[in-house]
């Protein structure tokens, strides 16, 4: 009826969709998820949540994250951040998966569950089975007071504020920050980091909120190329280190939103199997921004051309290689390799929701999905 037709205006602030209002949101949203948390000026970093138990979570022999979707993405970002800060292994779960495979798991485990909603059947099932077997669960969600939330032993909440759309955004980013704060913590309290390099990743980390905001304005040219790209069936993204589970993220948000069947995959793992698709029809999303692999990612951008694909590249300002081998370029603001997916992935989200948009499609409820799943 108009009034809730007025009100549902009302809460999408003037956006055209309660994505695209979700995606503009991230430099609020992430700076949210810090305050009161990082102040990198007088080097502290404070995670409430954390505080009781991150004598165990220190301890730990193995760190076990379990998720679902989006957020089982930002686990395999945590994976990263986690070994190369605190040094402490580190196995991310499909909770699906874990939960039926008897896992091998006890009380020396810290297990981190992820969940935005934190209704998710399969991840409160997971936690369920790795409390039984004496583990300690941490929890990372976004909704005060969810099932996850209170099922968990402790956690940090997200602060992202309510995420309406279906494809996940803010969330996403505001787990990945949560999750660098805790990696940051742990690698700070075990002494796997230097106290001047801490610095400066905190430092770096509180600069990312600006950032984004810069990253925001490319919309404009992501646009153009969503124009270009929205007809097509197929699309390829590819990244490595930290950026490989933007890759998936990329490609999750454009099937989930625009029905256009799109993969991830780390981009050395192309040359087995992946490139028998490369054509001039095929579109392939590159995230290769200045980083450790950056000469390799050059290396499959060149394969890829080679083969006559289309390349889409995200770069890091300045970047004047790839735009010399790339269909587009799209430049992001420098930052340190372990916070580029919080950048790197806004673009992908601006692409997904323009080419949905561009289809016709519903961007805020997709056929066939939910907000949450609470089916197993
Ligand atoms: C993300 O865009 C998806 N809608 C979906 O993969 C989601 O991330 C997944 O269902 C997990 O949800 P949760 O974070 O609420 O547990």
């Amino acid at each position: 009826n108009q009034l809730e037709m007025e009100l549902e205006a009302i809460e999408k602030g003037g956006y055209e969709h309660f994505m695209l209002k979700e995606i503009n949101e991230q430099p609020r949203s992430i700076a949210d998820c810090m305050r009161g948390r990082l102040d990198a000026k007088n080097g502290r970093l404070v995670l409430g949540g954390l505080r009781d138990y991150l004598n165990k979570f220190q301890n730990a022999e193995r760190i076990i994250i379990t998720a679902c979707g989006t957020s089982w993405h930002a686990g395999l970002v945590a994976e990263y951040l986690f070994e190369e800060f605190a040094r402490i292994p580190v196995e991310v779960e499909y909770a699906s998966e874990f939960r039926y495979r008897n896992p091998v798991i006890s009380e020396k485990d810290f297990v981190i569950a992820i969940s935005q909603s934190g209704e998710t059947a399969d991840t409160l099932a997971a936690i369920e089975l790795a409390k039984s077997k004496g583990a300690t669960i941490f929890g990372v969600c976004n909704v005060v007071g969810s099932s996850i939330a209170r099922a968990t032993h402790a956690g940090s909440y997200t602060h992202a504020g309510p995420e309406i759309g279906v494809a996940s955004t803010k969330a996403f980013t505001a787990q990945i920050s949560v999750l660098a704060m805790m990696a940051l913590k742990l690698g700070y309290q075990r002494g796997t980091i230097s106290e001047a390099r801490y610095m400066h990743l905190l430092a770096e980390l509180e600069t990312i909120p600006s950032k984004v905001e810069r990253a925001l304005k490319l919309n404009d040219k992501i646009k153009e190329i969503a124009w270009e790209y929205k007809d097509s069936r197929n699309f390829l993204y590819l990244g490595r280190g930290y950026n490989f589970p933007v890759a998936l993220e990329g490609a999750l948000k454009l099937k989930e939103i625009s029905y256009i069947h799109a993969e991830g995959y780390p981009a050395a793992e192309m040359k087995h199997g992946p490139i028998a698709l490369i054509d001039q029809e095929m579109p392939v999303v590159f995230i290769a921004t200045k980083d450790s692999s950056y000469e390799k990612v050059v290396s499959n951008i060149q394969e890829v051309k080679a083969r006559k694909g289309r390349i889409i590249a995200v770069v890091t300002e300045g970047d004047t290689t790839v735009k010399h081998m790339a269909d587009h370029t799209i430049e992001i603001p420098e930052t340190e390799e372990a916070f580029v997916p919080l950048l790197s992935v806004i673009p992908l989200q601006q692409l997904s929701y323009h080419i949905a948009v561009m289809r016709g499609c519903n961007v805020d409820q997709p056929r066939n999905l939910a907000k949450s799943v609470t089916v197993e």
